[in-house]
């Protein structure tokens, strides 16, 4: 297991590149499953959770290449695998986008439950509902859903929750439905660009999508799907994430490509900060961005929502910059209430936070200053690295594989702006005979 070792208090500046997103890129992979042919993608980063994904596909007869450069092909080999065990599921929640492809085409599923997470309580009941509503036979055995169908059929399916839509739900349907017989709604859609993503490349292989980025999407079921060549779409979280890098450490960081309609709500919150934000504009709806930091970085009161609200998955490095501002920050997450597991090691180095509910209260200091820091999950590790790369002194970051999951060589790219971030390995300390891990140890996010 890795660590981080930062030395703080340097100023990031100069030009880093945006990889692939990797909430796109899972469900997209894991659309394979439903088409009969070749499946090329570009711009797929070289993530832990994209490795996990492509274990899972192997084991479902999936044949895949990765090349260093972002290049996957993916093609079904054999239909007969139909289960998704707990082992590799386990690994990452998002092996749950593999439940709808694969009923969809081979008429039976049975998918480990994802188990437990370090961000919240993380239900699937509305995944289980919609692919219910699509005439599927479901079950809960052993930890397992079960699940069959000899041929979906299109229905209306509405699929709001108390926390608003559901994306990996929104995924797991929208592919289901393009194999479906007839006509599928999906009311109360998620509207994330990821799900947007998802649908124009099952468009390409030949499904019929309406409504992408809306919360109706409608589909017209197909009898089988073929063969696409798509290029996954930038990832926004990574990118406000060196957007907050650059305002955190008071920088001044251009980055490319972005696009920039998918960063609108993160765009406002930063501008509230007085942070500067110029965008110029590229081809095909890409752009680089240039971020830079005010000398003092203003309080500000915020609520992490669905689309195209402020990311939940950009809530903790925003609470890691309000850290730092002059006045009393206020930060609420509406869709995973829980996700605040970051602000107690952030006040490890400093920070004053205070939780009471689904709401933060952050009285922003003048400085931080550098400790030893665990990361609980994969957008606490970004968080806990920003807050480092801002502190006086040292800080070490431990459990780094979180970020591994989910962020690519992103130690690299801050040091490419001058950071000063050093991987090593975390050699476990002598522990007495009767010492446990604690369960977060095992726990999956992302
Ligand atoms: N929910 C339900 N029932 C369900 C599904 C979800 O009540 O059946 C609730 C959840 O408990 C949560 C809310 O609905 O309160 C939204 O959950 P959603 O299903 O949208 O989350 P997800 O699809 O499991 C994806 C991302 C997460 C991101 C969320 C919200 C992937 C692989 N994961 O998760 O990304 O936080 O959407 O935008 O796309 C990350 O990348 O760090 C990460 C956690």
């Amino acid at each position: 297991m890795d660590k981080f070792t930062i030395d703080g208090n340097r100023r990031l500046t100069g030009q880093v590149g945006i990889s692939g997103s990797k909430n796109a890129a899972l469900p997209i992979m894991a659309a394979v499953l439903a088409s009969d042919g070749p499946l090329h993608l570009s711009g797929v980063p070289d993530l832990v959770d994209v490795h996990s994904l492509l274990s899972l596909l192997e084991t479902l007869g999936v044949d895949s290449q990765y090349g260093d450069d972002g290049q996957l092909r993916l093609l079904v080999q054999t239909r007969q695998p139909h289960v998704a065990h707990y082992d590799l599921v386990r690994r990452m929640r998002a092996s749950i986008c593999v439940l709808g492809p694969l009923l969809a085409r081979r008429g039976r599923a049975r998918v480990s439950l994802p188990g437990g997470c370090n961000i919240g309580h993380r239900p699937i009941d509305l995944h289980l509902k919609g692919l219910a509503a699509l005439g599927a036979d479901i079950r809960v055995e052993q930890g397992y859903v079960i699940a069959t169908a000899e041929r979906l059929c299109g229905a209306s399916i509405f699929l709001g929750g108390p926390c608003g839509s559901t994306v990996t739900g929104t995924c797991n349907l929208m592919s289901a439905a393009t194999l479906a017989e007839g006509r599928t709604v999906i009311e109360a859609a998620a509207c994330e660009p990821e799900v947007v993503d998802l649908g124009e490349c099952l468009r390409k292989m030949g499904a019929h999508i309406d409504g992408l980025g809306t919360p109706r999407i409608e589909i017209e079921g197909v009898s089988q799907l073929g063969g696409a060549t798509h290029r996954v779409i930038p990832d926004r979280i990574e990118a406000a994430t060196l957007m907050i890098a650059a305002a955190i450490t008071g920088g001044h960081v251009e980055i490319a490509p972005i696009r920039p309609d998918h960063l609108v709500a993160v765009r406002e919150v930063l501008e509230q900060t007085g942070v500067r934000i110029e965008t110029s504009t590229g081809c095909d709806s890409l752009a680089s961005l240039v971020t830079t930091a005010p000398p003092v970085l203003a309080p500000t009161t915020l609520t992490a929502l669905p689309y195209p609200g402020i990311p939940t998955d950009v809530q903790a490095q925003l609470m890691a910059l309000l850290s730092r501002a002059d006045g009393i920050s206020v930060i609420t997450d509406k869709v995973f209430p829980d996700r605040f597991l970051h602000a107690a090691e952030l006040g490890r180095l400093g920070a004053r936070i205070v939780r009471e509910g689904p709401t933060a209260v952050i009285h922003g200091v003048p400085r931080l200053s550098g400790a030893n820091v665990m990361a609980s999950d994969l957008r606490a590790s970004a968080a806990l690295v920003l807050a480092g790369l801002a502190a006086e002194g040292t800080t070490t970051v431990r459990r780094i594989y979180h970020l591994d999951r989910g962020y690519e060589r992103l130690d690299t790219k801050l040091n490419q702006l001058g950071g000063q971030v050093i991987r090593s390995e975390d050699k476990p300390v002598a522990t007495p005979p009767h010492w446990a891990a604690p369960a977060s140890h095992l726990a999956i996010d992302g």
